[in-house]
Parts: C-alpha cells; structure tokens; sequence
C-alpha cells in the first residue's frame, strides 16, 4: 500500500513539476512574439500646444511616445519609430535633402522608413496620420 501511494505522490509531483515547465516555456514564446509585435497607436496632440509647435514648421520634429513626428518640405506630416534599427539611437530628421539619420553611425531612412544607407537593414514602423484643423492624429496600420 504504501509503494502505491510513493508512486502516486511521485506521479503527481512530477505532472505539477511538467505543468509549471509548460506554463513558464509558454509564457516565455508569448513574451517573444509580444516583443515583436509591433505596438498599437492611436493618440492625437493639439499642434498649437507649446511642446508641438515646433511641428507647424516645415522641417519641425518631435519625439512623442517613441515616435518620431515630423512635417516635410511639402508640409506632410510623417510618423515613424524614433528609433534606429541598428542600434536604437534616436533619430533625427533632415527637411533638404529629405531624409531621417541616425547620428551613431550615419545610416538614413527615406521619410516613410525605409533604409536607403546602413549599416541598418530594418526598416523603420511606420504610422498613419490625419490632421483635423490642429489636431495631428497618430495610429498604426491596421
Ligand atoms: S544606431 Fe543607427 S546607424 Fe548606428
């Protein structure tokens, strides 16, 4: 009798022991797949706001919410990671010539995030954006 029950206790612990292995590889590739998601965006900023005022300039940027905000020479306005995909400096964007860099190691994006000179070879996220009077809207692509 009792090597039945050693054998069952045994036999549970090791169920509850493969059960916590399981749950801790799961959550760990649903951790993964969540670091390469790209995040959902949707907020709006008032461009007669101090902080943003700069954004009602040709050639004006702005880091908002890890999102480099800018308005090109024809006075579109442009969203992507703020972020280098290299490295992760903090980009910058150039009105003429019409580009964003990275100050780290030089490479550039076009104004909609792709590379044109590396070492980076990922292209930036790109978001949406609508401009309603002053308001300048800001989402992902669906
Ligand atoms: S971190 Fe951007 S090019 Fe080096």
């Amino acid at each position: 009798m009792r090597l039945y029950l050693k054998k069952g206790a045994t036999f549970v612990f090791a169920m509850i022991r493969y059960a916590l292995l399981f749950a801790l590889l799961f959550t760990g590739t649903m951790a993964c797949r969540n670091r390469d998601a790209v995040p959902l965006v949707d907020f709006t900023i008032d461009l007669n706001q101090p902080d943003y005022q700069d954004l009602q300039l040709f050639g004006g940027q702005k880091l908002v919410n890890n999102i480099l905000l800018f308005r090109d020479g024809l006075g579109n306005y442009h969203a992507v990671s703020g972020y280098c995909s290299y490295d992760q400096c903090t980009l910058e964007y150039q009105v003429s010539p019409d580009y964003i860099t990275c100050p780290c190691h030089t490479c550039r994006y076009t104004d909609d995030g792709a590379v044109t000179t590396g070492p980076a070879t990922i292209a930036l996220t790109k978001y949406l954006t609508t401009l309603n009077g002053t308001y300048l809207r800001v989402y992902s692509v669906q």
